[in-house]
């Protein structure tokens, strides 16, 4: 044993970066995100299993109840999604009566809101969790037919989330693929471990508050650029590149001047995000004149990224391709971070459930780097 020597300087303290990285927050058993092996986890699964075989339901069912669902279970679970697929008259006006130029995710988190503030109330459940995941689908749609001038429609009872959904957004049938492509997606996103929204949603439960508001604040912050607000960035961004011989000196200069490239990066992920590689081969078959630039952007971004910000371990997170998903099912670019809550819907209030069934108040500490000992000085005397 080296005997500890009197009176040594402490250890020079690990400087604070902030943003609560590497905390432990809580405890789950819901999802599990390996940012070393790049794997992601519902509650045992690998995604890259549900991802290919199953329906959104039967995930939801398993974040939810924990298991997969027999076909029994499973069509008790659709039946009571069917039986939540309304809203109250209030809730139709208040959507009706935003301005057209509303952004659809504002219109879900009032919306959503505006159901909270009559009919949620009490310790969080399940029936509610059902009916908060029923209805984020319908008050997109609804606002995205008053705002083309068209009347909303009923929701067709044989359709599972997806495909109801994209009918409710167009009026039409929608195609095989653009249900099977909306279905993955809403599969890849319905959960993610201890995301900002996530997290979010705990702490607002934690404090015995109700369902709907622990939604509404988990809606604020998945809105931000630096969580679900990005994959429209993405296609601004591609946009803005608009050919394959401009994309390496776009992707430089921005670099350079302290940009952040739309689709790269990840608190958690120090490789590849295991659903942005579900989502390339997706988005690669669904567009394959898209995919030309997209694709190419994707490795110029890689290799520049490696060789000017070295060590800083940046790769394709899921908004990159979610962009490219949602344009070729159909979706307009405002409607892509909302479709990210219609599918994450499941994961908060699986969350919520977790928290509230074991809960203990959410509140961390601060270091504080303010003065501690100011001399007060009475209003009429400051100068
Ligand atoms: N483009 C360029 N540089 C980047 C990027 C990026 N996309 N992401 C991180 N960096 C750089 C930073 O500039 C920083 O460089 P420095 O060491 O020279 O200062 C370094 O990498 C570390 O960055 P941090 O901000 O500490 O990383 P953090 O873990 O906080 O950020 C985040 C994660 C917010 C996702 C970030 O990578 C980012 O802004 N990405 C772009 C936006 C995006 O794609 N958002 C969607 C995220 S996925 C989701 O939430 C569903």
């Amino acid at each position: 044993n080296t005997p500890q020597k009197e009176n040594s300087a402490p250890t020079a303290a690990k400087p604070n970066k902030g943003g609560l990285e590497g905390i432990v927050a809580a405890t789950t058993a819901i999802s599990l995100v390996d940012g070393t092996a790049g794997r992601l986890i519902y509650r045992g699964y690998n995604i890259h299993d549900l991802a290919r075989t199953c329906t959104y339901e039967e995930v939801v069912h398993l974040l939810w109840f924990g298991h997969l669902p027999t076909q029994t279970e499973l069509s008790a679970l659709h039946e009571k999604f069917v039986a939540e697929r309304t809203l109250p008259d209030f809730v139709v006006q208040t959507i009706r009566e935003l301005p057209t130029t509303t952004e659809p995710m504002d219109v879900l988190r009032t919306a959503v809101s505006a159901w909270g503030a009559v009919s949620v109330s009490g310790k969080p459940t399940i029936e509610q969790a059902i009916a908060a995941t029923a209805r984020f689908p319908l008050i997109l749609a609804a606002f995205n037919r008053f705002r083309q001038g068209k009347e909303m429609l009923e929701s067709r009872p044989e359709l599972g989330h997806a495909a109801n959904y994209l009918y409710l957004l167009t009026g039409e049938l929608p195609k095989e693929e653009h249900v099977r492509g909306l279905n993955t997606y809403l599969v890849l996103l319905a959960d993610h471990g201890m995301n900002a929204s996530t997290f979010t949603a705990r702490i607002v439960a934690s404090t015995e508050s109700d369902i709907v508001s622990s939604l509404v604040a988990a809606l604020g912050a998945l809105k931000g650029p630096l969580h679900g607000g990005a994959p429209s960035k993405v296609q601004d961004m591609l946009h803005e590149i608009g050919s394959v011989d401009k994309a390496e000196a776009w992707i430089r200069e921005a670099i350079t001047h302290g940009g952040r490239l739309m689709g790269f990066g990840h608190r958690v992920y120090k490789t590849t995000d295991p659903r942005a590689e579900e989502l390339r081969e997706m988005a690669r078959v669904a567009d394959p004149e898209d995919f030309k630039l997209s694709g190419y952007v994707e490795q110029k971004a890689l290799a520049l990224l490696d060789e000017m910000k070295p060590g800083r371990k940046l790769y394709t997170n899921v908004e990159y391709y979610s962009a490219a998903l949602m344009k070729a099912v159909g979706l307009s670019g405002d409607l892509f971070t909302p479709t990210f809550a219609v599918s994450r819907c499941a994961g908060w209030t699986a969350h919520i459930l977790e928290q509230v069934n074991n809960n203990r108040l959410i509140r961390p500490e601060a270091e504080y780097t303010g003065p501690q000992s100011a001399t007060f000085v009475p209003l009429t005397e400051r100068k």
